[in-house]
């Protein structure tokens, strides 16, 4: 943690000054603590540790920091596929369109980073002052000892309850974290507050698929979710083989006709895609090595809070005190960047 972040951070309960303790010299402080009052915040690796004992036991919180530690490494690949589609959905376009936006915005959160892939693309921007928060302690780890990265400025806080005052940063992101909290509309409403006025949001939500979908993402996710995050990796291996010979076909199916009953529309569809969009999720992208795949499947099913949206239940969060300035919706999820007026 950079000494010269402590002005930044509050005590998350009483958005209070803390008081920093450590017996490191430098401007870089890797152990330590945050005081207020008789609460201490500890700071590990560099990283200051604001979430709660309760929170850490959440079974979502949980699965998220087993993903993490699971999936220390982090490949370039990976990292191009998710910017360009993070492009697309919000509306930036190409990467300049992005460092044109972030031109003004001096102070930049990312909630639930992650492996920071996106608070790295922010930190580009050398004025402005980058946090990654996340509930997932190896998230954190993992991003702080990737070498060669812009500087983020890493937190351990849950985003319901962030050390940082009131309309406090220029720019949000939380991109595909508010369904995983216990009350994604409460969550949102807590981010807005940390978001000055005239500040953007980029946030996207996943969306409710057809029926059987529905169906067997509940199904499954009911019997894996008590499992340990390794052990439902193991229980995945046979969906994601599943999805990779569905995809080996490179085969298509035609449906001549709507079927209204399971929502599914007619249309030409390549096999493997029809039955991951409307049977059960069996994710597979060549692109990926056969882990990575399964993590995707995993880190699908084993979160206990992955709440789904109609487009029509996500814009109604923007109806009061937000321009909603770009749009996005894709049979996965759905993506918005918006303005707090
Ligand atoms: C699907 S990942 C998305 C990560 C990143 N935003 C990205 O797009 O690559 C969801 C992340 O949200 C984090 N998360 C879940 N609940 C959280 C909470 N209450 N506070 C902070 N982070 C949370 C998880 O630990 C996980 O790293």
């Amino acid at each position: 943690m950079k000494r010269e972040i402590l002005k930044h951070l509050v005590d998350p309960d009483t958005q209070g000054p803390l008081t920093l303790k450590t017996s490191d010299a430098g401007d870089d402080v890797r152990d330590g603590a945050l005081s207020v009052g008789a609460k201490s915040y500890a700071i590990r690796e560099g990283i200051p540790s604001f979430v709660s004992e309760d929170v850490r036991e959440d079974q979502t919180v949980q699965s998220f920091g087993d993903k993490w530690d699971k999936h220390r490494y982090y490949k370039d690949h990976t990292r191009r596929f998710y910017t360009e589609w993070y492009l697309a959905r919000f509306g930036f376009k190409t990467i300049e369109g992005l460092k044109a936006f972030l031109a003004d915005k001096k102070l930049i959160l990312d909630a639930g980073t992650g492996a920071g892939r996106d608070a790295a693309n922010f930190a580009e921007n050398a004025g402005a002052t980058v946090f990654g928060v996340d509930t997932a302690w190896h998230a954190l780890s993992n991003a702080g000892a990737q070498p060669n990265r812009p500087a983020v400025n890493l937190v351990h806080a849950d985003v319901n309850r962030l050390p940082f005052p009131d309309e406090f940063f220029d720019f949000i992101n939380c991109d595909q974290v508010i369904h995983h909290t216990p009350d994604p509309p409460l969550t949102f409403k807590n981010l807005g507050k940390k978001l000055k006025k005239g500040g953007e949001l980029t946030t996207y939500v996943y969306r409710k698929k057809s029926v059987i979908r529905e169906f067997t993402d509940d199904y499954i996710r009911d019997r894996i979710k008590d499992q340990s995050f390794e052990k439902a990796l193991e229980t995945c291996e046979a969906i994601t083989k599943m999805g990779k010979a569905f995809s080996d076909l490179k085969a298509t199916v035609t449906l001549e006709e709507d079927i209204p009953i399971l929502g599914i529309t007619k249309g030409t569809y390549d096999v493997q895609r029809f039955l991951h969009w409307h049977v059960m999720k069996c994710f597979w992208n060549d692109e990926f090595d056969f882990f990575t795949n399964n993590v995707v499947n995993a880190d699908w099913y084993h979160p206990v809070y992955c709440f789904r949206y109609t487009p029509e239940e996500f814009r109604a969060w923007f109806a009061e005190g937000w321009e909603v300035v770009a749009w996005d919706e894709q049979e996965a999820g759905i993506s918005c960047r918006a303005r707090k007026v």
